[in-house]
């Protein structure tokens, strides 16, 4: 099979860009390792940036989301007993966030690949790509007892963290940073009504907590735990009641309960992977960094990176001009840096710390007491918060 464009990798971000690569007439093919009903079996986060739903409007993929999804012009953020509201749309000149989940948004992408004949090959096992560093790449992949090859200009790996694209960079090129932190998060999905109409980020000093939404009736909870606990430690009444003693005790009064329909645990990370380019080979989303979800950059990070990569493409197909690409590391990461920053500044502020020294624990109280005291300070967490510009 020959392609102009090879993608590794069937979650948001390889279908994202090959949708947006078709809509311009750019062949790809994407290769994915599992059935599609296992990627959509994924529950993710649910917070998009105002820059990522404008692209996937731009891909043809926002009728549902515009239907669907809130737009939410501030978040609230809870210390103790405060409960402070953070003015999206009047700190940053109007702009908001939209409220949709991963996995609905996943599945939209899914329908429109299907709706042009775009090619998405699941269950390819062992996907390795080849001769990265000639003009003539090619990635192979087997399905049951079939190699197959695919020819392509470019190989994309947007395969996620676990992926085999940055494996093969090789490691006297990469440089991988890493942070991990000491607690991971225990999530429930309900079908409850939310407590509150925008996002609560608490910290209490029993730990952070989180009260998210996916729709008016599905609200998605989040408590801080020991990275030593399982999920099937905890019972539902169990999280409910400590969720509740997190939170300020009016919004704790409100909070509806019911049984859950997902509960997991995941851990927090903070991960870039340098340079995002080997040869004709350009990484993208999780496959060159994770961050801890306490900012909603996890998603948002890998709609910059293809934001680059789709007109960086665009510019070498339609113009033959390659600066683009020569510059997407260096682009893509500025930015994901940024995010980093963003995601370790609130995972730093908003959580409990274990064995923390006394004097840390007042320096996060201060930062508190003073990002709620100034402007400066929660203009900057908006404009972080709504996504900085591509
Ligand atoms: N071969 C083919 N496909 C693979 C391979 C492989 N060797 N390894 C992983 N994959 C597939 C996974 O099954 C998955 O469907 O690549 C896809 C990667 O998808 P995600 O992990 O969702 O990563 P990405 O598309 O970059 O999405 C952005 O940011 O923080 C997160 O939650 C957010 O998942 C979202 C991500
Ligand atoms: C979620 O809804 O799952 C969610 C929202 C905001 C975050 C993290 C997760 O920061």
């Amino acid at each position: 099979m020959k392609t102009q464009v090879g993608i590794i990798g069937g979650g948001p971000s390889g279908l994202l860009l090959s949708q947006l690569l078709h809509r311009r007439g750019i062949d790809s093919v994407v290769l994915e390792k599992h059935t599609r009903a296992h990627v959509l079996a994924r529950i993710r986060a649910g917070v998009l940036e105002q820059g990522f739903a404008d692209l996937l409007r731009l891909a043809g993929c926002g009728d549902r989301m515009d239907r669907e999804g809130e737009v939410h012009e501030g978040v609230n953020i809870a210390h103790g007993e405060d409960l402070h509201r953070v003015d999206l749309h009047g700190l940053t000149g109007g702009r908001t966030v939209m409220v949709y989940g991963q996995t609905e948004l996943t599945r939209d992408l899914y329908e429109a690949r299907d709706a042009m004949g775009g090619v998405v090959i699941h269950e390819a096992e062992d996907v390795q790509p080849h001769d990265l560093t000639s003009d003539a790449p090619y990635l192979t992949y087997r399905q049951g007892d079939e190699l197959h090859r695919v020819e392509c200009d470019f190989v994309v790996g947007a395969d996620g963290f676990h992926g085999v694209s940055r494996k093969s960079i090789p490691a006297d090129v990469l440089t991988e940073y890493e942070k991990v932190y000491p607690f991971g998060w225990l999530g429930v999905l309900s079908r409850t009504e939310p407590v509150a109409p925008e996002l609560i980020y608490a910290r209490h000093e029993r730990g952070f907590a989180l009260c998210s939404l996916r729709s008016r009736v599905l609200s998605r909870y989040y408590i801080q735990v020991p990275l030593t606990d399982r999920p099937g430690d905890w019972s539902d009444e169990a999280f409910w009641a400590e969720l509740k003693r997190r939170l300020p005790s009016d919004v704790g009064r409100r909070l509806q309960t019911g049984p859950s329909i997902e509960k997991s645990i995941a851990p927090l990370r903070s991960f870039v992977a340098e340079p995002m380019r080997y040869g004709r080979l350009f990484l993208a989303g999780d496959a060159a960094h994770i961050v801890p979800p306490t900012g909603a950059k996890g998603l948002n990070s890998a709609g910059s990176d293809i934001q680059y990569l789709y007109h960086a493409l665009l510019d070498h197909y339609e113009r033959g001009d390659d600066s683009g690409l020569d510059s997407y590391s260096q682009k893509a990461l500025a930015r994901i840096w940024k995010a980093q920053r963003f995601s370790w500044w609130m995972t730093s502020m908003l959580h409990v710390f274990p064995d923390s020294p006394a004097y840390d624990r007042r320096l996060q109280e201060t930062e508190l007491d003073y990002l709620f005291s100034s402007e400066a300070g929660l203009r900057s967490l908006a404009e972080n918060y709504v996504g900085l510009p591509y």
